[in-house]
């Protein structure tokens, strides 16, 4: 081993939002800190996030705002540092944001604020950034070859592809998120290290992703793209209430992409077109109360009227042109149990191409919920999207991302 070799306290695998908030707090404490990033350039998701105004966290944050085998997992880092610490970070910084539904804090300006305070703080306390880099091999020392690097205590080497020196550091952090879209970054390179280290890797699928359909649905969705409603959607014991957005694909928006976290390839998803409604009782009083009218028209009230004629081709077709009073009050009641309670079965989701996030990942047993190094791996830690810890939409992600990654940068 060279004399003067290239030694960092801290290097952390990834310049995403968990790497560059681990990066700065670490380097804040007074470590040497090395973030190294793949691609050309770091923090592509914060920058895409949020339709470019980053949803960047929310004004209530609860683990039950999580979805995690170990649900318990993430109390200790969202409260060792809080959706009101980060706010008072940007505001710190003139970040001028607005609340939008449900406590969703945006950017007024653009995301590219936030990853400029990031990169400021990191700046600030003297991180340093490598982009382009991409590792062969990661080596744990042992205690003789740790002895060798003249008691720094250094616990990893990295070899970085096409660069002859190796990288040593005492705090090794993945923070190299998950699967979710490829093109801005998306790796297995966190669960290939956990499986290196010997740690358990949960099932991994996409999450916050549209629906596809291939049945009767698919040549609906496509006369329907853009239609845009607020329903009740839900799945397994789960539901939202929020727009649903039809697409060329299938169904989007934001209740879709909440429920697709706890959707399984098979499930069936219940639509509530009608959530403010008893749409039974609703459609037997309408018949007694306004019998001449047809039943597109009533609807019209509610829906609009495109997709009235979908559903009308599909639940009524033979009445389409008959007053309500010629209805059985029997297909009025299975009509209005439908509009509460349509079942459709989507035959896939759009998958990581599109996924907001990964649900799954490296299982939270192996890993301190305190500090985030890995139980019976010293110096080894994970944070962020990489870990079993999944959020709801509405800037859950990346208050985790914040909260795991200022974790760790207290420890490392
Ligand atoms: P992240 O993916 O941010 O960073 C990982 C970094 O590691 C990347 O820069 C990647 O290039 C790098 N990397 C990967 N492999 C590597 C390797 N081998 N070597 C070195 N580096 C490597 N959440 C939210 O709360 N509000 C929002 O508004 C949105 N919006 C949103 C939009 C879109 C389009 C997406 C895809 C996602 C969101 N999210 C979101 C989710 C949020 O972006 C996500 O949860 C966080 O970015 C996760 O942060 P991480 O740092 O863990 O991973």
């Amino acid at each position: 081993m060279q004399d003067t070799i290239d030694n960092y306290d801290v290097i952390i695998l990834g310049g995403g939002a968990a790497g560059l908030m681990c990066a700065a707090t670490a380097a804040a404490r007074g470590r040497r800190v090395l973030v190294l990033e793949k691609a050309n350039k770091v923090g592509k998701k914060i920058l895409m996030s949020g339709g470019g105004r980053c949803n960047f966290t929310n004004y209530t944050v609860e683990p039950e705002n999580y979805i995690s085998n170990n649900p318990h997992f993430c109390k200790s880092a969202l409260s060792r540092y809080t959706q009101w610490d980060f706010i008072a970070l940007v505001e710190r910084y003139g970040i001028a944001y607005e609340e939008r539904k449900h406590g969703q804090l945006f950017c007024l300006d653009s995301a590219k604020e936030i990853l400029a305070m990031l990169l400021s703080e990191c700046k600030e306390a003297g991180v340093e950034i490598k982009t382009r880099c991409s590792i062969s091999a990661i080596k744990a020392l042992n205690v003789e070859t740790a002895a060798a690097t003249k008691g720094k205590g250094l616990n990893y080497q990295l070899d970085i592809d096409g660069q002859s020196d190796s990288l040593y550091c005492q705090s090794l952090v993945v923070a190299s998120g998950a699967l979710s879209i490829p093109t801005l970054g998306g790796s297995g390179i966190g669960y290939d290290i956990a499986r290196q280290f010997g740690l358990p890797v949960t099932a991994c699928r996409a999450g916050l992703v549209p629906f596809m359909f291939s049945d009767f649905m698919k040549p609906i969705c496509e006369r329907l793209s853009g239609l845009a409603l607020e329903v009740s959607v839900s799945c397994r014991g789960q539901a939202f209430t929020e727009n649903l957005l039809f697409t060329h694909r299938g169904l989007s928006g934001p209740v879709v992409l909440q429920i697709s976290n706890y959707w399984h390839p098979g499930d069936a998803i219940n639509i509530n077109l009608l959530p403010e409604l008893n749409a039974q009782q609703w459609l037997l009083a309408a018949k007694q109360q306004q019998g001449k009218s047809r039943l597109n028209t009533l609807l019209n009230k509610h829906l609009a009227k495109a997709l009235v004629n979908e559903l009308q081709a599909l639940w009524w077709p033979q009445l389409a042109a008959s007053p309500l009073a010629e209805f059985s009050d029997k297909h009025l009641q299975t009509i209005g149990q439908q509009l509460n309670n349509w079942c459709l079965k989507p035959s896939a989701s759009e998958g990581y191409r599109t996924a907001e996030v990964t649900l799954g990942g490296v299982d939270t047993q192996s890993i301190s919920s305190k500090t985030m190094e890995v139980k019976q791996q010293a110096g080894l830690y994970f944070v962020g999207e990489v870990l079993d810890v999944s959020g709801h939409l509405g800037g859950f992600n990346f208050q985790w991302a914040w909260s795991s990654g200022y974790s760790a940068g207290q420890f490392v």
